[in-house]
């Protein structure tokens, strides 16, 4: 018998590894374009050392700050033909000039790439990556992603740097907005929609952007949440975690990989061969390019691995990183260390060679201006349907956390109290990251929206965000109080998440804790409408408001979104893909967490001597795939085509899911997994699939999902990439706080 699980389980190793080679070959390999690579060889042969090493140069032009001031003469630099590629120009023109420059004035003419963080779009911005996240909707983050390269590409942009795809558990970090939520499958689905969004079919269509899978890697597991803090994990956690949406990027055929600040045990990820070299290239075969993060290399003086910049910039390249991003060291030592042996020019012609590489297949060697030329800006920035576009990506990204005895959707009868400090915003509420975006008043403001509908409302601020001033709260008050309802609209501001935004607090500004106290005194419903970048401690504030609508930052036609949400124009369907803590003392809180030795939830445990917090229950306040609509759907008959899966048969598990209420809306099936008893512990269950469906009042439809092999695979503690035998639990549910209902053997 043990033989044969011997041999069965080495069985399943040869076929793991022959699995995972043929993922590789299935990556788009950038270098296989015989006529670009005979091109490549031809031009790498005329350039100096200095030339190459300008391809490996990447400044910014500093019409947006994005990181420390470090002013380089890079106009200057770029004559000298020292570098390869600017960002954060955002102007026709100035791009227009500076191609130029390079084209016209420089040895060889070699064309620039001019990059920016296109994170949630250009100048018509869609929600934040976050909020989009929690549409669950593939084909609406490709359509979006989509249009914002094509607003990008309008202006001469070629490159941004997206999508970030940074799996992460813990909402003290301020970056969680720029992501995914905390679950690495639908991380992983998100990010092969937003690369083929970026990026389309052809390099060279002048309406698309190359895309950059960061940061590369686990930046999102900081200690304590703090930014650019400490990751220290395990491989094992690296590997079934953090790492499967980079590997997506990969196969999905993104162009170019960023570094991520954070070391990563022991070792800067901007210096690690381990992740650059081992993971990136021999293991899933990428052959894009790497740009650091914004002076990553020269922070890794800051980190103690490297006595001189100039050790900074050979352990960088050495490493496997292309190009330096605005820190100016490849630009300066570079030669030096190739001349001092240090670092051998083959690896600088690499690098060089992986960077022009892309310059052709953007086609701007056939024409540097392509992309300037291709469209007029005037007609593509904020087109009618790009801002369409972004009015129904934010409703469909809006979450309804609570809606007591159905107080929502408002009815165009009532009076309501439109409240709060981010009620008439116009700055906010495109949250951070807006590129082009226009804070200065053209987004729409929830009161706009009202005023667009015709609603019926009265307005009062009540309070600042932040600032701890009640003068406005008797006006709130007296508005309140001559309302049938109450909508509040609370929460952060753009400055409170994102980069270098990282809170030890989670709860909202404590002068607007004590609006929504003196307003619940009046006795009317409450709707509380969030602005927010991460998820928030809404313990009290769930005791008091009668609905809740988490609608994040949603972007330029926000305030028609939420108008259209609150008086069910649209029916939200949103469902997080963050956890919702009780408190910040409960992080990290997440839905697939493991089950431990003296686990809380069985019925024989001793309740004393269980793994669990005495001052709160341990699931989260609103937990990972949750969210509510106006009407009710029925999950039954869960049909499995098959109790045992093998390797050569799937199975198709389905159900039925009946609109049960009285309100048309979309829904997402989502399907979790338990394996119940493995080499290593494995989490309580795993997100393995998610569908979301329309249905009309009283329509059902039967979901169905494949289960493969694959789904069951996860790295073990010997680092194999396997499947093993045994019993695995099933179900299919509305989100991630449901019991499994069925069970499904995998045999060898
Ligand atoms: C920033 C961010 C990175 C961004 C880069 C360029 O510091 O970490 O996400 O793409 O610099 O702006």
């Amino acid at each position: 018998m043990i033989n044969i699980m011997r041999n069965a389980l080495i069985l399943l190793v040869v076929m793991s590894l022959l699995l995972s080679c043929e993922q590789k070959n299935s990556v788009k390999h950038f270098s296989s374009n015989a006529e670009v690579e005979r091109k490549l060889d031809s031009l790498l042969s005329l350039m100096t050392l200095e030339e190459k090493i300008g391809q490996t140069v990447l400044f910014s032009s500093h019409s947006t700050v994005t990181g420390p001031v470090m002013n380089h003469n890079y106009i200057t630099y770029l004559k000298q033909g020292q570098v390869g590629a600017i960002f954060n120009a955002t102007n026709a023109d100035f791009i227009r000039k500076l191609q130029k420059i390079a084209v016209e004035e420089t040895r060889l003419g070699i064309p620039l790439l001019f990059g920016y963080d296109v994170i949630h779009g250009y100048k018509t911005i869609f929600p934040i990556p976050l909020a989009e996240s929690c549409s669950w909707d593939l084909k609406l983050l490709e359509k979006t992603a989509k249009v914002a390269s094509k607003e990008a590409s309008s202006i001469g942009l070629n490159w941004t740097f997206a999508p970030m795809i940074d799996v992460s558990r813990d909402p003290r970090w301020g970056r969680v907005a720029e992501g995914n939520g905390e679950d690495t499958y639908l991380a992983s689905k998100i990010t092969t929609a937003r690369v083929k969004g970026i990026q389309g079919d052809d390099l060279a269509d002048p309406q698309t952007l190359l895309s950059c899978a960061k940061h590369f890697a686990a930046y999102g597991a900081p200690q304590a949440g703090r930014d650019y803090h400490t990751v220290d994990m395990s491989e094992i956690t690296l590997r079934n975690v953090y790492l499967p949406p980079f590997k997506s990027a990969v196969q999905a055929g993104a162009a170019t990989f960023m570094t991520a600040f954070n070391e990563l045990n022991g070792v800067p990820a901007t210096a690690n061969p381990f992740l650059l070299d081992q993971i990136l290239r021999k293991e899933w075969g990428f052959d894009g390019f790497v740009v650091t993060d914004y002076t990553s290399v020269n922070e890794m003086i800051h980190h103690g691995n490297v006595n001189t910049l100039q050790e900074a910039g050979e352990e960088a390249i050495k490493s496997g990183v292309d190009m330096d991003m605005q820190g100016g060291v490849f630009r300066k030592f570079l030669a030096k260390s190739v001349k001092s042996g240090k670092v051998d020019e083959s690896r600088i012609t690499k690098a060089a060679r992986s960077v022009l590489r892309m310059k052709y297949l953007l086609g701007l060697f056939d024409d540097p201006y392509r992309y300037l030329d291709a469209q007029n800006a005037s007609d593509v920035l904020l087109h009618p349907s790009h801002l369409e576009l972004a009015r129904t990506s934010a409703a469909k990204s809006m979450v309804l956390l609570k809606n007591k005895q159905n107080i929502l959707p408002l009815r165009s009868s009532q009076k309501v109290a439109l409240i709060g400090p981010l009620a008439d915003d116009e700055y906010h509420i495109l949250g951070n990251w807006i590129g082009q975006g226009d804070r200065s008043g053209t987004a729409v403001s929830v009161k706009e929206g009202f005023e667009a509908r015709g609603a019926h409302f009265s307005y009062a601020k009540g309070c600042e965000i932040e600032a701890n001033n009640k003068e406005g709260f008797e006006k709130a008050l007296q508005v309140a109080k001559n309302a049938d309802v109450i909508v509040l609209v609370a929460g952060e501001t753009e400055r409170m998440s994102g980069e270098a935004a990282s809170r030890t607090s989670i709860s909202l500004p404590d002068i607007q804790k004590e609006l929504i106290a003196a307003l619940n005194e009046t006795g009317k419903p409450i709707v509380l409408v969030l602005f927010n970048g991460r998820p928030l401690d809404l313990s009290w504030e769930s005791t008091i408001s009668d609905a809740i609508l988490e609608t994040w930052f949603s972007g330029t036609a926000g305030g028609h979104a939420i108008t259209d949400v609150l008086y069910g124009d649209v029916n939200p369907s949103g469902k997080l893909t963050m956890s919702f803590p009780r408190n910040v003392g409960q992080i990290p809180v997440f839905y697939n967490e493991k089950h431990t030795g003296r686990p809380h939830d069985i019925p024989e445990a001793n309740e004393r001597y269980t793994s669990k917090f005495i001052d709160v229950p341990n699931s989260p306040l609103y937990p990972f795939g949750f969210g509510l609509s106006y009407t009710t759907f029925d999950y039954k008959n869960v049909t499995l085509s098959s109790d045992t899966l093998t390797t050569q048969n799937p199975i198709t598990v389905s159900v039925e899911v009946t609109n049960s209420g009285n309100f048309d809306g979309e829904e997402i099936v989502q399907l979790y997994i338990k394996d119940k008893v493995a080499s290593i512990t494995r989490p309580v269950k795993e997100l393995k699939g998610f569908e979301k469906v329309f249905l009309k009042k009283g329509e059902m439809q039967r979901v169905s999902f494949e289960l493969t092999v694959e789904d069951l695979m996860f790295y073990n503690s010997n680092l194999e990439w396997v499947a093993e035998p045994g019993v695995f639990e099933l179900m299919i549910a509305p989100n991630s706080d449901h019991p499994f209902t069925h069970f499904f053997k995998f045999k060898i």
